[in-house]
């Protein structure tokens, strides 16, 4: 384990902003899509200063996104954590194929689009993955789900494949939705929630910044169908 991933962590502040300390790094990632309406890729800009500590909107209302600039308290934000704490595999729908297992945990779904994939969704492709073309389709789908909702399991070994993320942080926007999207949470950054518990560590995951999900502290989509855009003094910083 490295040193970063031994002092980086996030605590949620209560009706507040997540905060961030460890030096961790934060890009602005934004999706991609092909001709046919296809998330393809994400693109990264380095616009953040790295700083040790940092505090991060989870309101939705600053007015310096995506840092927090105290709104939360003049409009009586009420963040309260409806999210389980538990392990990723408390019960994740089981997808089995030949070669790959896929575990697909609906309520993470973040709404990234890259599990449809062009030659079909990593579900179908899991169940095809002795073709070594659908299987390293399927693999990159997962991969690609900011929100760990989908993991690729080595169906031989039992092991996960998962992108071997530093700890980083991404700020996500979706300029094909015309949204902002939530904070996306790489390397096994431990998460410490307002009363001082732990959510169960994972390589990656999305956490609200629209301040509108039913899942708090992690992303639900709501981000897409509340039409969220985050206000910035800073316009490299958004869509
Ligand atoms: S950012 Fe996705 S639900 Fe808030």
């Amino acid at each position: 384990m490295s040193e970063d991933k031994c002092t980086a962590k996030i605590k949620i502040v209560k009706d507040g902003p997540y905060l961030v300390v460890g030096n961790i790094p934060m890009t602005k990632q934004t999706i991609i899509e092909d001709e046919h309406g296809q998330a393809v890729k994400w693109k990264a800009d380095d616009c953040f200063p790295l700083k040790e500590q940092y505090a991060l909107c989870s309101c939705g209302e600053s007015s310096n996104s995506p840092y927090c600039d105290g709104t939360h308290q003049k409009i009586g934000y009420d963040g309260t954590e409806t999210a389980s704490k538990g392990n990723y595999l408390e019960n994740p729908e089981t997808i089995e194929g030949p070669d790959l297992i896929l575990t697909d945990a609906q309520q993470l779904c973040a709404l990234a689009r890259f599990c449809h994939r062009k030659e079909g969704g990593v579900w179908d492709l899991t169940e095809e993955s002795y073709n070594p073309e659908y299987r390293a389709s399927a693999i990159q789908g997962a991969w690609d789900c900011p929100a760990g909702r989908l993991i690729a399991w080595n169906k031989k070994t039992g092991k996960a494949i998962e992108p071997p993320y530093v700890p980083s942080i991404g700020i996500i926007e979706d300029p094909a939705k015309k949204v902002s999207g939530p904070i996306w949470v790489r390397g096994g950054i431990p998460i410490e929630s307002c009363d001082g518990t732990p959510y169960a560590v994972r390589n990656q995951l999305t956490l609200c910044r629209c301040g509108k999900s039913r899942n708090k502290p992690f992303c639900d989509a709501s981000h897409v169908s509340k039409g969220y855009i985050a206000k910035t003094t800073d316009p490299s910083n958004t869509l």
